[in-house]
């Protein structure tokens, strides 16, 4: 029972701040139960007591934590993220490895889509002749949750099409509170993209309803791309069919018209009613951006230009050396707490010990500090007109804090040494390398475990309840629900969700074990050729000359290889591989069933006019095939292209009686 104003308010206070955890933060500090409670009775006091004008009663304010979770469902295709340019070299990156992947002349501009990138929270709608049957929020990007009523709230979104040829159709975009509408709503969300995000999310589409949420319309899938030839041209389509489509897209020519509009849309920014925090180029042709496709987590035909960065000043109070998952030692400065851009920042990374050297940063200098968007913020430079004259240059470690000597590797490529410091990747050795694997272990591209952020997992380190990645199949749930800011429901369901993901596909299980130089497409490829985690074991345990015969695999090299073999050379990353998979059900490598080239494999030597060697490998391995890197008996074809095939090759191939395919008969093959 509450017994006063006074009481109200400081548990009111509480309850936002719980508000703030769940969503913000991703981890809740109190169970369901509690939180319920503790909102019922502010709300049975608000009804009983007399609240001044100025208090806004939690009865209005749309509580934004759902009480229930949504069911989750599998998107037809996954939602990608999208790849961050932050400068011209960035964009002109973007358009050479369009160029090399599509064959085309370097200097080549194919034309752009550009539309601003909406900072809201993306939706997928899904139509069944002309019907919205279904809505999904984003969720780990292949499985959504099933946020259909509450979508089905928004104006801005038809509930019925036109007209439509196909059956279905899925069109994807960004739900979100104009500025103007954020300021009238309560202060518990921190931006106006928290308050889409948790109005989204509400149980009873009732209270979604209140909120003035609107969408904008930017894109569909590969499946749908019938329907139109172009970007531009589908978003008219969608517009035709009664959606909001962003007004201040733009046909991109060339890098001038791409730069031009950049800055037109950064002065803009100020006075748009909604946030943006970049711009979106995609290729505009639908069939190039089919020949692009996607890498594991972003598309090839789309990049994101990020406005340019807000500034600070601050100061170093401390250099602190944090220790990365592959051993690297990069030295944060830890600041005076400042305000850039609504965002409090007091740690700001220094990148590695050769930066501190440059430009000669120490401990007390007065330095400015850069944040992009979610990117980690960055000292920029040193304000040495303000410098101490006792100051001291800042020598930095030569040992790990683990204790072990660290190096500076040389690298045979540039001749010269790394700029990085780094703890000898001994794996599971040294405690803080372990400490960072762990985070990476349940982190949403990996064993993707929910309620085990690194937060929690940095908490249950300290508590010495985790101290190595199997320790999470030995937790004391029991004791857990004991713990401060833990109760019997939030350790049942961290419980269940580790339950939950110890059914794992081989790839995901293989990136989990955050082995350096191997990330989700390594870890792929190299699934794809295990196949089964028995095997996988079985050859990098036993098999001493695997490592010569990875060599083949194409994407895998050198640094992947002597990157493995370091891991699987040390008892102790054994030991925990083996404790690992005793705890799970490690699934066979899904070999596709479906395309032309099943169980062929295919090897490529010499140039070809109309298609680049990742295309023509994408292709392969789109209808099931396999590419391999080096000739041998295991082989079907060997496509000759007509620039300069090394001859070697094609000899080899000729005495192992390989099937050998000119340019023009690979094109054949695949009707191109
Ligand atoms: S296209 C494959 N267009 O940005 C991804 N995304 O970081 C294709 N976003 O999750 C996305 N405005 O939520 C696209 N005009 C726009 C966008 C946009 C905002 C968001 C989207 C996506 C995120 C990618």
């Amino acid at each position: 029972m509450i017994k006063n104003l006074k009481e109200y308010q400081k548990k009111k206070k509480k309850l936002l701040e719980h508000n703030k955890f769940y969503y913000d933060k991703s981890s809740p500090k109190i169970d369901d139960s509690k939180y319920d409670d503790l909102k019922k009775q502010l709300i049975s006091y608000e009804k009983n007591n007399k609240i001044p004008k100025n208090e806004k009663k939690v009865d209005n304010i749309v509580g934004y934590r759902p009480s229930e979770k949504f069911s989750k469902i599998k998107h037809s295709e996954s939602m990608l993220s999208l790849d961050n340019a932050f400068n011209k070299s960035d964009i002109m990156d973007f358009y050479k490895k369009i160029n090399n992947f599509l064959n085309l002349d370097l200097n080549h501009r194919e034309t752009l889509f550009a539309e601003p990138k909406i900072d809201g929270i993306s939706a997928s709608l899904k139509y069944i002749d002309g019907n919205l049957v279904q809505g999904l929020s984003r969720g780990d990007g292949d499985f959504g949750e099933d946020i259909t009523e509450n979508l089905k709230t928004i104006e801005d979104i038809p509930k019925k099409l036109k007209k439509l040829n196909t059956g279905e159709l899925i069109v994807r975009g960004e739900v979100y509170i104009p500025k103007s509408k954020f300021q009238n709503l309560s202060n518990k969300f921190a931006n106006p993209r928290n308050a889409a995000s948790g109005s989204l999310r509400q149980k009873d589409a009732k209270n979604t309803a209140k909120i003035p949420l609107k969408f904008f319309a930017y894109g569909t899938i590969f499946m749908n791309h019938n329907l139109e030839s172009k970007q531009s041209k589908f978003l008219e389509f969608l517009k035709y069919q009664g959606f909001k489509i962003n007004p201040l897209g733009k046909i991109i020519k060339d890098e001038k018209d791409l730069l031009d509009n950049y800055q037109i849309l950064e002065n803009k920014r100020s006075e748009l009613d909604y946030d943006i925090d970049g711009i979106v180029y995609k290729i505009d042709d639908f069939k190039l951006q089919q020949r692009l496709g996607n890498l594991t987590n972003s598309p090839r035909w789309a990049i994101a230009h990020k406005f340019s960065a807000e500034k600070g000043i601050s100061k170093i109070k401390n250099i602190e050396i944090q220790v990365g998952r592959t051993g690297a030692l990069t030295p944060v400065a830890k600041i005076n707490p400042l305000n850039i851009g609504g965002v409090t920042v007091s740690n700001a990374t220094l990148h590695n010990e050769d930066e501190i050297e440059r430009k000669d940063i120490r401990i007390g200098d007065t330095v400015i500090v850069q944040r992009a968007g979610d990117v980690i913020p960055q000292v920029i430079e040193v304000d040495t007109t303000k410098r101490d004259q006792n100051s001291k240059k800042f020598i930095f470690p030569k040992k790990c804090p683990c204790g072990f000597d660290t190096i500076k590797e040389y690298n045979k490529v540039t001749k010269k040494y790394d700029a990085v410091r780094r703890c000898p990747d001994k794996g599971y050795e040294c405690n803080l390398i372990t400490k960072e694997k762990i985070k990476h272990y349940v982190s949403k591209d990996a064993m993707n475990i929910e309620g085990l952020g690194k937060k929690v997992v940095e908490n249950f380190w300290n508590l010495n309840l985790i101290k190595l990645p199997q320790d999470i199949y030995k937790l004391n749930f029991e004791k857990i629900s004991q713990l401060e800011g833990w109760g019997k429901l939030s350790a049942e369901n961290l419980k269940k969700s580790i339950n939950k993901t110890k059914n794992i596909s081989l790839e995901k299980f293989i990136y989990s074990l955050g082995i350096r130089h191997i990330g989700q497409e390594n870890a792929k490829i190299l699934a794809k050729y295990f196949q089964s985690i028995k095997i996988f074991k079985k050859l990098l345990f036993e098999k001493n000359n695997l490592f010569k015969d990875l060599l083949e695999l194409d994407g895998i090299g050198e640094t992947q290889i002597n990157s493995l073999k370091n891991f699987f050379s040390n008892n102790t990353n054994k030991k925990v591989f083996e404790e690992l998979i005793k705890n799970l059900s490690i699934s066979d490598f899904i070999i596709q069933n479906k395309g032309k080239f099943i169980n062929k494999t295919f090897m490529f030597t010499g140039g070809m006019e109309k298609m680049s060697r990742s295309e023509a490998k994408q292709i392969v391995e789109n209808e099931g095939g396999k590419v391999l890197g080096s000739p041998s008996k295991k082989l079907d074809y060997l496509v000759a292209g007509d620039s300069k095939p090394t001859v070697k090759k094609i000899n080899q191939a000729k005495d192992l009686g390989i099937k050998i395919l000119k340019e023009k008969d690979w094109y054949k093959l695949i009707n191109f």
